[in-house]
């Protein structure tokens, strides 16, 4: 038996609410998963909290709670999330569950013991405010360091240090070797450009207590606790490791926005090799979404709620939208325009519209009894989901998309072609309508099929409108002339009603 499929999502901090980019990347990994599980495959679906850190200290305490308390809290609202966008997660991992936090100290311990951290003594130029150190880069032309620094010191501090750099040429070898390690190419193109161009620098791996007490404390030296990014990453191992029996590690697909690309594909390998781990197959990376054309921001107010969103459209427009509008890997914009023109053209007047018309032409002209199979569109379906096959192999999201619109574009000219409403009036003409009505008919089915982890919900309705009883969650059923003679049909309902325009 092949292994089990293991998918990730970055996992979020918990300082906020989730906004539209959280959402695009946990839909990415859902649909991914759904169609590894329609290929047959065993599938372990990750995501979650990345509860430490400096950033979930500071939110916590702007809001008078203890971090945990506050992550507690917060928590609750992420979870309640995932369930709405129907995430199909196996699991979810919170960052301070004790299944975790041990398994990153006996790491640590692990690489401690076998050489491959230091204690070094940094000097820098420290800002309290903002709690970090400056490099020369941050000064402004006048050699001084902005404002909004506050008060810059320099600052001596005694940290721990990982020897990355020791595997700099190691991982550009690797890398080179395979090409399918970080997905979309320009993305691998931008790691190998990074590794060849620079040093690489050891990496801090702990923050002394004084300065950050909310994280996990190094299991050798109880004055500090672990750099939040070690933490954050070891995530994909700890849950691994919380379901040993499954055998999950290595994951075959971590997916991650185009801004933590070099924890992912730079830090994160190289920890693994320190460990004594096989890589991750691969890395692959979306793009970062912007409304309207500017950045997504809570400050300015440009933002857009998943939440009343899928509470307007529902689920399936709001997976729809964000999938379809935007392939994985570039950037994309946001529009309440561009949502609404796929909502009614691609959703209502495309794939609503045919499996509407279609059952309620049998229901009528048929009294919803499936007549004999036919096999006119069969080609048309058969090479739609002969491209979705192949194309979920790819994780190409878009592309399957536009592949299975194919048919339902194909489907809708031929109910334009056939005329099955002029045909019906002709009894000379009743061989002619049972054809046209079967290859709609099972047409739609095939579709529901396609559609299923991109559009789980309308997926289940098409297949209940057909009145067939059980999933449509397996590719194999795409093939045609599943639809058996004789079959009775249910009752046809809009998919996706019509919303007038305000
Ligand atoms: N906690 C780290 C990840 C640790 S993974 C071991 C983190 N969290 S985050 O909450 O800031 O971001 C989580 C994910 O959301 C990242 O992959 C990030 O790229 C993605 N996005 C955040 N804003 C986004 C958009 N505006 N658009 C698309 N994705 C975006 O980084």
């Amino acid at each position: 038996m092949s292994k089990r499929f293991y998918i990730t999502t970055a996992i979020d901090y918990v300082n906020g609410q989730p906004h539209l980019g959280h959402a695009y990347e946990k839909i990415i990994a859902d649909v991914i998963a759904r169609a590894r599980r329609s290929l047959g495959q065993e599938v372990f679906f990750l995501t979650g909290l990345d509860e430490h850190g400096q950033k979930v200290q500071q939110a916590a305490q702007a809001e008078k709670k203890n971090p945990q308390e506050y992550c507690d809290a917060l928590a609750a609202d992420w979870l309640a999330f995932a369930k709405k966008l129907e995430l199909t997660n196996d699991d979810f991992v919170r960052t301070t569950q004790p299944r975790h936090k041990e398994f990153v100290q006996t790491t640590l311990s692990k690489l401690n013991d076998s050489g491959h951290f230091y204690k070094a003594t940094y000097t820098g130029f420290y800002s309290a405010k903002e709690e970090t150190f400056l490099t020369e880069k941050d000064r402004l032309p006048d050699g001084k360091f902005d404002a909004s620094y506050g008060d810059v010191v320099e600052l001596k501090e005694d940290n721990y240090y990982f020897k990355l750099g020791a595997h700099q040429q190691w991982l550009i070898d690797y890398i080179e070797a395979n090409p399918d390690f970080i997905s979309p190419s320009y993305r691998r193109n931008e790691v190998l450009g990074f590794l060849k161009n620079n040093t690489l620098e050891d990496l801090c791996i702990s923050r002394p207590l004084a300065r950050l007490n909310w994280g996990i404390p190094l299991p050798f030296d109880k004055d500090f606790v672990t750099y939040v990014w070690f933490d954050a990453l070891v995530n994909y191992t700890s849950i691994a490791h919380a379901h040993e029996t499954l055998g999950l590690w290595p994951a075959d697909i971590h997916v991650i926005g185009k801004d933590i690309v070099k924890f992912h594909a730079v830090y994160w390998p190289i920890m693994l090799k320190a460990m004594g781990l096989p890589l991750p197959k691969q890395i692959l990376v979306h793009g970062w979404w912007q409304k309207d054309g500017a950045k997504i921001s809570k400050s300015t107010g440009n933002i857009i709620d998943p939440i009343a969103v899928i509470n307007e459209w529902g689920l399936d427009a709001f997976r729809f939208y964000v999938l379809r509008e935007l392939d994985v890997g570039p950037d994309g914009n946001w529009t309440d325009a561009g949502f609404r023109a796929r909502y009614q053209a691609e959703l209502g007047n495309g794939l609503g519209n045919l499996v509407n018309r279609s059952l309620s032409m049998l229901k009528r002209y048929r009294n919803g009894i499936v007549p004999v199979r036919s096999n006119e569109l069969a080609a048309d379906a058969d090479k739609a989901a002969d491209e979705t096959r192949a194309l979920f192999k790819q994780s190409q999201l878009q592309a399957a998309l536009q592949s299975i619109w194919t048919l339902v574009n194909r489907a809708n000219k031929y109910v334009d072609e056939t005329a099955p409403f002029k045909l019906a009036k002709d009894p000379a003409q009743a061989q002619r309508l049972d054809e046209v009505l079967y290859n709609l008919a099972e047409s739609c089915r095939v579709l529901a099929v396609l559609l299923n982890p991109f559009l789980p919900g309308t997926s289940a309705k098409i297949y209940a409108q057909l009145g067939l009883t059980g999933a449509p969650d397996k590719l194999a059923d795409a093939s045609w002339g599943g639809l058996p003679a004789g079959h009775t049909i249910g009752e046809p309902a809009p998919l996706f009603p019509r919303k007038d325009e305000k």
